[in-house]
């Protein structure tokens, strides 16, 4: 063989080599996220545009970008929808606050202009927008007023609470049966938002769980066949999420701002 042949041959070999890395790369991700790559038909919640979404959030060592963030909550939003009336009230009251932000964050000129309003620099991210507000003194820390600031902390309350009950609804005991979505719902709901609910909201909200729909409604909601599939596919969302909340919880702490009226 000669010099030039013998340099293709091992050419080839690498790139064979690169190649077969590479396929093994790519049928290993392949495995991992067939099921979440896939839009699932005839559904408004789409699960695999909710992840994408939360992991878009994070950037630098320590902030959240507000616009992946409220985009979250949209989708957050229409899974809340799909599961009744009643958790359908819970949701409006997100679509509130998620308007609010927006509005705060929409400069000016694309009202005029009728574009796709765009975050101003102010409100790109949530530490950007502590500073913006706490700077120009928007936030009231004795009573309620509409800053993003109070918004935010009322969502990362919200947020706590669907962090929970998709964790419980993820969690597949080895023994024994899987408890009921009403129920994991109702516990979720105790741990989090209810210590900030009046007694009157806890009641509704408490009836409201009785109406949650059964475990195999939640398997079509995001196109999985069984428990198994939906624990990975709920696992994988639940550690995007707890990135997302941890990191606002953080900034929020760190500016005393967890108890805002
Ligand atoms: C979020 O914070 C909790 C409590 O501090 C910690 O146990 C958990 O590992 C953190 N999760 C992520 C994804 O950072």
């Amino acid at each position: 063989m000669g010099v030039k042949s013998k340099a293709a041959l091992a050419i080839v070999v690498l790139l064979l080599f690169l190649g077969s890395l590479w396929l093994r790369d790519s049928e290993a991700t392949a495995l991992d996220d067939s099921m979440l790559i896939e839009l699932c038909p005839g559904q408004k919640f789409q699960v695999s545009l909710l992840l994408s979404h939360l992991q878009a959030g994070p950037t630098g060592p320590s902030d959240v970008l507000l616009e992946p963030y409220l985009a979250s909550w949209d989708e957050l939003v229409k899974f809340m929808e799909a599961l009744g009336s009643v958790v359908g009230l819970i949701s409006k009251e997100i679509e509130t606050k998620t308007t609010i932000i927006r509005q705060l964050a929409s400069s000016p000129e694309d009202d005029r202009e009728q574009k796709p309003p765009t975050h101003t620099p102010a409100y790109r991210s949530v530490r950007s927008m502590i500073h913006v507000e706490l700077e120009k003194d928007m936030v009231d820390f004795h009573q309620q007023t509409d800053s993003g600031c109070r918004t935010l902390l009322r969502l990362h309350r919200a947020l706590l609470w669907l962090k929970l009950f998709l964790e419980k609804l993820a969690d597949t005991p080895a023994t024994g049966r899987l408890r009921s979505p009403s129920d994991l719902c109702r516990e979720a709901y105790q741990k989090s938002l209810a210590n900030h609910h009046t007694w009157f909201v806890r009641r509704a909200a408490e009836l409201a769980f009785i109406a949650m729909p059964e475990r195999t409604f939640f398997f079509r909601l995001v196109c999985v066949e069984d428990q198994v599939e939906l624990s990975i596919v709920l696992t994988k969302v639940v550690q995007a999420l707890e990135k997302v909340y941890n990191r606002t919880q953080i900034a929020l702490e760190e500016h005393g701002m967890l108890d805002l009226p």
